[in-house]
């Protein structure tokens, strides 16, 4: 396969190449031609920012149970149990494949070290020290380079999925067969073809002020999937990870959970606890309790942040646990073994994403998705801390394995180049610059940890703007990587305001003061957001007249994945 060429057709396209790209690559049989996309470089994403671990029960039936119930509790009994038990359960065998590519968890003389982090009922979080994600990122690199069959392109941005209804063919089922892709180095817009494609480009918390995500977090697979016409369900779960460092020099540098695991505390500028007087597991209740604590006692005392404290486990623990914490806080003058840090929560995780069967197949044939992308039931109303990268490795395999299994014959199609006739170079970039700034400020103000119906038609109505003016830009200029993850980020801040206004209770990460309790009345239910259904006068739907209007239903776990959609397979 050769950059230079206007187009390339492989077996399987993974667009992304995080936990969940690279590791769906390892598991795809060798005599597969796999290219794996990344819009920045191979080591791009939020993979290798991961400190805290991968959550794996691996003490036996007990712990295996005990992990489930902590699952399903931090979700808010939302998640799906079959997908829990079905993640858990596989565990252990994830961290053995790991084991055997080479990755250096943390030992403890025989054994790995587990470490524990919010929400877990006991030790239970496979670590490399502070570093996880950078580790893992290494050792699946390294196995992926030594793969002949596996390419891959950098700096290459996928901006549009081809399917057989995006070519007219409308009698057909709706098949996704490849993607236009920016290559960035060359302005080049390429047409790659595949027999599968796998989106596995991570989440969206770029749609929020502050993130502790890097910045290609723009959600761009679940607005491409939506594009396509795959369903989505229950965006309007966010997650705000408690403790991001308070200091605007290091961009939203994440404190790991696991410092409170270890004993850390969490403090107000007196020096006194308030985590006590709002869980009682205090700094290990789950997340979205953690972070909704620190917002309510910043409001309540009027405070720019909350203090971490973990100075009383001493500076040997500290440097041992915790070693790139420590010298990134020093970078920045904070002594973590001396001093409380100053922290503040920030958009962390997107919980919803694509709705994808066991296999990770998405609503269209021959697309999966994996990764923080999708949507497979496992999170529910919140995410249990050091699920994701769980998540990641065991959906990759099911959809390796779905592939081998289930190999779709190529499409006689041709497919047709970019078309840029129609289209002129930028007139004013300022336009993207300032849309960008007013999408992510209008989500943080609006849309943020606490919320209210009135907050979320007002952001309702903004996106509605923005997404006309961006969707006009589009049409008129030369496409940009700024223009395309604004494109994308306008899209799914839409879809979190719509699945937020369709949500009328308060559960998990989703907190509105209109309707502060349970919906008890219904079992849990997912918001699913399907444009394929017709209802204007949907829940969810923005004051103003949408160019497509889209549907927000309330549906419980088991009737998310349609019965017939294998059967359509
Ligand atoms: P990512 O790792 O985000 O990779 C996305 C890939 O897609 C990148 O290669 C990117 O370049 C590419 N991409 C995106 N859009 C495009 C496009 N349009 N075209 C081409 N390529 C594209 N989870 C845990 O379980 N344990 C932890 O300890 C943990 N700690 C975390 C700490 C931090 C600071 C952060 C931000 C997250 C943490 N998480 C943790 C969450 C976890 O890291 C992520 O959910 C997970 O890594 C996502 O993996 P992924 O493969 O889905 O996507
Ligand atoms: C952390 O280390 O606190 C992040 C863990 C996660 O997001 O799962």
């Amino acid at each position: 396969m050769s950059v230079t060429d206007s187009s390339c057709a492989v077996d399987v396209l993974i667009i992304g190449s995080g936990a969940a790209g690279l590791a769906a690559a390892l598991r795809l049989p060798q005599d597969l031609r796999i290219c794996i996309l990344s819009k920045a470089t191979l080591s791009a994403g939020s993979t290798p920012w991961a400190q805290g671990g991968i959550a794996a029960a691996l003490g036996g039936f007990e712990d295996i149970e005990q992990h489930i119930e902590d699952t399903c509790r931090a979700g808010g009994d939302l998640p799906d149990p079959a997908v829990v038990r079905r993640v858990v359960e596989a565990g252990a065998e994830q961290i053995e494949w790991l084991l055997a590519l080479g990755m250096p968890f943390s030992n403890e003389s025989d054994h790995l070290h587990l470490t524990r982090e919010g929400g877990h009922g006991t030790r239970r979080v496979a670590h490399a020290a502070d570093h996880t994600g950078k580790s893992l990122m290494d050792t699946l690199l390294a196995a992926v380079q030594s793969r002949p069959n596996i390419h891959y392109r950098e700096r290459h941005l996928a901006v549009n999925l081809i399917t057989t209804h995006s070519l007219g063919r409308i009698d057909e089922a709706n098949r996704c067969l490849g993607a236009y892709v920016l290559d960035l180095d060359h302005d080049t817009v390429r047409t790659f073809q595949a027999d599968h494609i796998i989106l596995a480009t991570g989440g969206a918390a770029k749609a929020y002020l502050y993130t502790t995500n890097p910045d290609g977090s723009t959600g761009d697979g679940i607005a491409m999937g939506w594009r396509a016409g795959c369903r989505v369900a229950n965006m309007e779960f966010m997650q705000f990870h408690p403790t991001c460092l308070f200091e605007p020099r290091a961009k939203s540098f994440l404190i790991s959970e696991a410092v409170r695991g270890e004993g850390g505390l969490l403090r107000l500028p007196d020096g006194s606890r308030f985590m006590p007087r709002y869980h009682p597991d205090a700094e290990l209740a789950p997340r979205d309790v953690v972070a909704r604590a620190i917002d309510a006692e910043m409001k309540r005392l009027g405070i720019d942040c909350v203090y971490l404290d973990i100075t009383h486990k001493g500076a040997a623990f500290i440097e041992q646990h915790f070693p790139m914490i420590h010298a990134r806080c020093l970078e920045y003058g904070y002594d973590m073994t001396r001093d409380p840090l100053p922290v503040v929560p920030a958009a962390h995780y997107t919980c919803g994403g694509l709705i994808v069967n066991e296999a990770g197949r998405t609503d269209l044939l021959g697309l999966y998705a994996i990764g923080e992308t999708s949507h497979t039931g496992l999170h529910g109303a919140n995410r249990l801390a050091s699920n994701s990268l769980l998540e990641c490795l065991v959906y990759a395999q099911a959809a390796a394995e779905d592939i081998t299994r289930h190999p779709l014959p190529p499409h006689p199609a041709v497919l047709p180049d970019w078309d840029e006739s129609l289209v002129t170079d930028p007139d004013e970039a300022v336009v993207v610059t300032h849309n960008w700034d007013e999408l992510r400020r209008t989500m943080w103000d609006y849309v943020g940890i606490v919320r209210t119906t009135k907050r979320l038609e007002r952001a309702a109505h903004r996106i509605e703007l923005l997404k006309r003016e961006i969707q006009e830009y589009y049409a008129h200029f030369r496409i940009s990587n700024n223009l395309i993850e604004l494109r994308n980020l306008v899209e799914v801040a839409d879809l979190i305001v719509r699945a937020a206004l369709a949500r009328q209770e308060s559960r998990g990460l989703h907190f509105t003061r209109d309707y502060p309790e349970l919906d008890r009345a219904h079992p849990p239910r997912n918001t699913v957001c399907d444009r394929t259904v017709a209802g204007s006068g949907a829940l969810g739907n923005p004051p103003t007249g949408s160019a497509a209007p889209f549907m927000c239903r309330m549906l419980p776990p088991a009737e998310t994945i349609r019965q017939d959609e294998s059967a359509a397979r």
